[in-house]
């Protein structure tokens, strides 16, 4: 696990940004943590990274937003209101959770794949997980897992 912390929302917004120059094509990143933990603002600045224009907003009621004009075309999940693997399914949101056809990156990952690295159905060493936590009202805690990489 790499750690480490950002003091404001820019900071986490960076972190995510430079996350993104390391990016391969069929990638899923997966993000973990709370309401409020950043996962959104890693997610603006990851695709910031990635050269996407444009505004990136939660997509918890759409389920699913794509950018692209990147380095690569862009897939942000939100399944915040999904239950299981089989509500995932029952959207149509495998295909992006398994094979994009660009990168996606997720939040709430743990209703797809709880805690495993979720590696059916995907090409090897195509998993990231990240894990955000509020440490105090300004400072986040990032844990990068780079099992699987
Ligand atoms: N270091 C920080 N990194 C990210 N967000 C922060 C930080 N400090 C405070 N915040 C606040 O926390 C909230 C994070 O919101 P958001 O990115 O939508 O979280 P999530 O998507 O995990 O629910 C925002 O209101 C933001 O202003
Ligand atoms: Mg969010």
């Amino acid at each position: 696990m790499l750690l480490t912390q950002t003091h404001s929302v820019a900071a986490t917004e960076a972190a995510g940004e430079a996350f993104a120059r390391s990016v391969q094509p069929g990638w899923v990143i997966g993000l973990s943590g709370d309401l409020g933990a950043g996962k959104t603002a890693f997610v603006r600045g990851f695709a910031r990274g990635l050269g996407c224009p444009g505004r990136v907003h939660s997509p918890t009621f759409a389920l699913l937003n794509e950018y692209t004009g990147g380095r690569l075309r862009l897939f942000h999940l939100d399944l915040y209101r999904l239950n299981s693997a089989d509500d995932v399914r029952g959207a149509g949101l495998e295909e992006y959770l398994t094979q994009p056809d660009g990168v996606s990156i997720v939040e709430w990952i743990e209703r797809w794949c709880g805690d495993a690295p979720a590696t059916e159905g995907s090409e090897p060493g195509t998993r990231r997980r990240i894990y955000l936590r509020c440490l105090d009202e300004n400072t986040r805690q990032i844990a990068y897992d780079c099992a699987g990489a």
